[in-house]
């Protein structure tokens, strides 16, 4: 009795590992910025990070990566990296201070534009989005290929360091403006970080700063709480492409 009902069991089990190790995502980046740009990923929730955490990416380059489901995490790009004479990697903007091209695990120094991924498992509801919360440093857009629902591209086309207050400004040493911080990053206040009597929805409207990463941005979170329009969703197990400077 027992091992006739056993083996039913046993094959439901191998069953459930092959189809949940069966699903991944590709995640696609495009670099279609003018200079070379170093993507980085980071893998939320302590698990093992992905087959890579950071790579060099050529101006019109391509690269894919597979991700298994589920999967949460975010990606970035770091611009105007350089290796010094005692070989240490750094990066101008959105550096992952690991001190190579490879992040092992640490996120982006902001200000850095994001993508954030949340990959549910069986082809159930991803959610997707460009955060401005943590800055910006060049503009993103994150597309679905495949999938069903909503499944709109969320983007941030416009180059925010343009509109970019000289209180958030991050300066390269020709005096260009590399990248725009968050109020939150530049001032470390409540009213503007949505922490401490600020820390519910209903207590941290928009600021005067996170209006202008909004009005540059509307379709990409500019502060903590930012709901409107922010939030993309798509389901069915959908492939990903991220261009950078769409
Ligand atoms: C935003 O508001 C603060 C506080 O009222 C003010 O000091 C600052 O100049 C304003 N900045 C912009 C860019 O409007
Ligand atoms: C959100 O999107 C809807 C429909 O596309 C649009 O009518 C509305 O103005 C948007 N709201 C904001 C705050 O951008």
């Amino acid at each position: 009795m027992m091992k006739t009902a056993g083996l039913p069991l046993f094959r439901l089990i191998l069953a459930f590992f092959f189809l949940a190790g069966a699903q991944s995502a590709r995640i696609t980046f495009t670099n279609n910025c003018p200079s070379t740009i170093w993507p980085g990923t980071l893998t939320s929730d302590q698990k093992p990070q992905l087959s890579t955490t950071g790579f060099e990416l050529a101006s019109k380059a391509s690269r894919s990566l597979d991700v298994q489901a589920p999967w949460k995490g975010r990606f970035w790009a770091r611009t105007r990296c350089s290796t010094d004479a005692s070989g240490k990697f750094s990066c101008a903007t959105a550096d992952c201070a690991s001190g190579q091209v490879a992040c092992n695990g640490n996120g982006a120094i902001p200000p850095a534009s994001l993508v954030e991924i949340n990959i549910a498992e069986n082809g159930g509801k991803d959610y997707y989005d460009v955060s401005l919360v943590d800055g910006f440093n060049l503009p993103v857009s994150v597309a679905t290929q495949g999938g069903t629902g909503d499944c709109k591209t969320s983007s941030c086309p416009a180059n925010v360091n343009a509109a970019c207050p000289a209180e958030l400004q991050v300066k390269g040493s020709d005096g260009s403006v590399l990248a725009c911080k968050s109020a939150c990053t530049a001032f470390n206040q409540p009213q503007y970080c949505c922490t401490g009597d600020f820390s519910t929805p209903d207590k941290c409207p928009p600021t005067n700063y996170s209006k202008i990463f909004e009005d540059q941005c509307p379709q990409a979170y500019s502060y903590a709480y930012d709901d409107q329009n922010s939030t993309f969703t798509c389901s069915g197990g959908p492939n990903y492409v991220i261009t950078f400077c769409p």
